[in-house]
């Protein structure tokens, strides 16, 4: 049985799709171990509990980033997490966090990276006029929305959107595009060549 740790500071909904994607079985052989927040207060994290999961805050209390991240990896390796999934976690690791779990650490992004990494990719996609976007899942690296790239999903500008409406297409999109990535890893079946994630050849 695979052990999905995830790491969020907000709404959630990227959370919900993967725990009804392990529910429903489209993630198989899969559980979600522990929900972690940085935050007391996010809204995902009352989620998980309300679903009866493991889900406890960690927050940085003044801590330097390296010391908060050492309990966020004690509490993962406690619950035995093999696989550690970004969902709108609003930090960035440590070089040791990556180190802790290596090409095991996911991220979504919600553009085709690698344009528009950062904050408010949708509206900076919005402002430049591009006509596709979409989103990306991808292993975390030690550079922000850089690691190799699992999956991505476009979605169309329509002349009638605003930053709004682009971004409710793209987490649609996303709430697909995660459940997915996170099944593909788990199935083994990949190899990372340079940065290009390709099925594993055939023996
Ligand atoms: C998503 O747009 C995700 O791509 C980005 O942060 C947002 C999180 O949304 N990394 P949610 O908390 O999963 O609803």
């Amino acid at each position: 049985m695979h052990k999905l740790g995830i790491l969020l500071s907000g709404r959630g909904s990227n959370f919900l799709a993967i725990a009804d994607a392990v529910a429903s079985g489209r993630i198989p052989d899969a559980q979600i171990a522990i929900v972690i927040s940085n935050l007391a207060a996010a809204p995902g994290l009352a989620a998980a509990c309300e679903r009866g999961l493991n889900a406890i805050a960690i927050e940085t209390n003044r801590r330097k980033r390296a010391e908060h991240d050492q309990e966020i990896i004690a509490t993962l390796k406690a619950h035995n997490v093999d696989l550690v999934c970004l969902a709108g976690y609003m930090r960035l690791l440590s070089p040791g966090f990556i180190q802790a779990f290596p090409q095991r650490i996911l991220n979504i992004h919600p553009s085709l990276l690698p344009a528009f990494p950062g904050l408010d990719a949708q509206t900076q996609a919005f402002e430049y006029g591009v006509q596709v976007t979409g989103c990306t899942v991808h292993f975390v690296d030690e550079q922000l929305d850089h690691g190799a790239i699992i999956l991505q999903r476009s979605v169309s500008v329509l002349p009638t959107d605003d930053p709004h409406t682009l971004a409710t297409r793209i987490l649609d999109q996303e709430h697909i595009a995660y459940s997915e990535a996170i099944a593909r890893v788990l199935s083994g079946t990949y190899r990372i060549v340079g940065r290009r994630y390709l099925p594993k050849s055939q023996p």
